[in-house]
């Protein structure tokens, strides 16, 4: 079959491998309609998420078609459309079963390299690095799903592909960090970054009753697409983020304050953002938190720090004093996927957000290294990719 690998750093390449086979009798081999890249398959390109090998298989958006079962597997039959959550869950150990999927303590087969780094591993995730599994993505024509009977949702008839893909990961993702917020009436929530998941966010936090969404980025369509969902828009090269919010809020903060950026936020936005880059490029840190400084900054006391964006290691120069005086609290997670979905397919099914108004480009998957740097460099408005294998 035809799939995305990696070699490195900004190399991708579509390529024939070997067809996916049933391993274990809960799985299923799924023939891909429609699949995505995400902004963390970007920390994958830029080559900062360590232990990928040459070849792996990229991509965890992921759809399609059942094609084949095991034998163990009583939940889908050949024909079955699903969507495939990017993380990977047995349903039965400790976490699973309290709905923290992406805390499964069974997916990843080799914990040990998690453990070192993080204290404990979290789940296997499709194609993402050797430290959380090894397991193969879904840019590529066929998928195998490891505990398929766990993870997949089937799509009602009359949805198209487009309207449920994001159900994999951006779509439940920016809901968890609305949902994080705990949202009351009249709050206003301050979300960094218009990428997908700033997106998904921004429409998320109207759906659970928020007032007023404030969206920081400098990118001018993806600015523009949050203005459309009713977002109050703040470009962070012309505007000080933190005097903004305050104007905004009586010179109290924001409710709650979203981290849609994560460890690559855009070090021309301020020195600390330079200085994070400096640290990174000469071994002195692992990532670049200036937006979660400045999140912390800009919540008001006794609100919520919401965290999505990706992080990695050890963070330098984080506000801890500002957050335990002023009573902050903080939540965060790889999201446990498929504690959102038959929540969310509801919501899709009954009209009140259609998902596909994000993808900007769309190609097959020999597009796919094209495309990797077209969103990479946010060029030619593009904003999200959906790949049509
Ligand atoms: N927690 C999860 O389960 C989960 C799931 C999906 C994605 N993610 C993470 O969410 C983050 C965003 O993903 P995405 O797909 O939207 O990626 P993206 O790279 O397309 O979007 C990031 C956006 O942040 C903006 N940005 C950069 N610096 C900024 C700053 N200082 N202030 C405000 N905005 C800034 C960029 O211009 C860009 O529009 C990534 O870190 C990704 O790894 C997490
Ligand atoms: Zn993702
Ligand atoms: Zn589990």
């Amino acid at each position: 079959m035809k799939a995305l690998t990696w070699h490195g750093k900004h190399d991708i390449r579509c390529e024939s491998v070997p067809d996916p086979q049933i391993e274990e009798g809960r799985d299923a081999i799924i023939k891909v309609t429609a699949c995505a890249i995400c902004g963390s398959d970007l920390h994958l390109y830029n080559g900062i998420m360590p232990d990928m090998h040459s070849g792996d298989i990229m991509g965890h958006e992921t759809m399609g078609e059942v094609v084949e079962v095991g034998k163990d597997n009583k939940k889908l039959k050949v024909g079955d459309r699903v969507v495939v959550p990017f993380t990977i869950s047995c349903g039965e150990c400790f976490f699973c079963k309290r709905g923290f999927f992406s805390g499964c303590e069974r997916s990843n087969p080799d914990p040990s390299k998690a453990k070192k780094l993080w204290g404990s591993s979290p789940a296997g995730l499709f194609g993402y690095t050797h430290l959380l599994g090894g397991y193969s993505g879904g840019q590529a024509e066929y998928l195998r799903v490891p505990y398929a009977d766990v993870g997949p949702i089937k799509v009602p008839e009359g949805l198209t592909d487009e309207q449920v893909l994001f159900l994999s990961d951006i779509f439940p993702t920016g809901y968890m960090a609305a949902d994080f917020c705990n949202i009351q009436p009249g709050d206003t929530i301050a979300i960094w970054g218009c990428g997908p998941v700033g997106q998904m966010a921004i429409k998320s936090a109207f759906i659970l009753g928020a007032e007023r969404v404030i969206a920081i980025d400098t990118v001018p369509e993806r600015l523009a697409l949050a203005e459309r969902s009713g977002a109050i828009t703040l470009d962070y090269m012309d505007k000080d983020i933190y005097d903004r919010i305050m104007e905004l809020t009586n010179g109290r903060g924001a409710d709650a304050c979203i981290d849609a950026v994560g460890t690559e936020s855009d070090p021309s936005a301020s020195w600390d953002a330079r200085l994070d880059r400096i640290k990174v490029a000469t071994f002195m840190g692992t990532d670049r938190p200036h937006v979660l400084r400045q999140a912390i900054h800009c919540c008001r006391n006794f609100g919520t720090v919401s965290i999505v964006g990706v992080y990695g290691g050890f963070l330098d120069k984080i506000p801890m004093g500002s957050a335990i005086n002023r009573g902050l609290t903080f939540k965060m997670a790889q999201t446990p996927v498929q504690h959102y979905l038959p929540i969310l397919m509801d919501r899709i099914q009954n009209g009140e957000i259609d998902p596909s108004f994000i993808i900007t480009h769309t190609g097959s998957l020999e597009d796919g290294p094209d495309l990797y740097k077209t969103f990479l460099e946010k060029k030619d408005g593009c904003i999200k990719v959906a790949l049509k294998p």
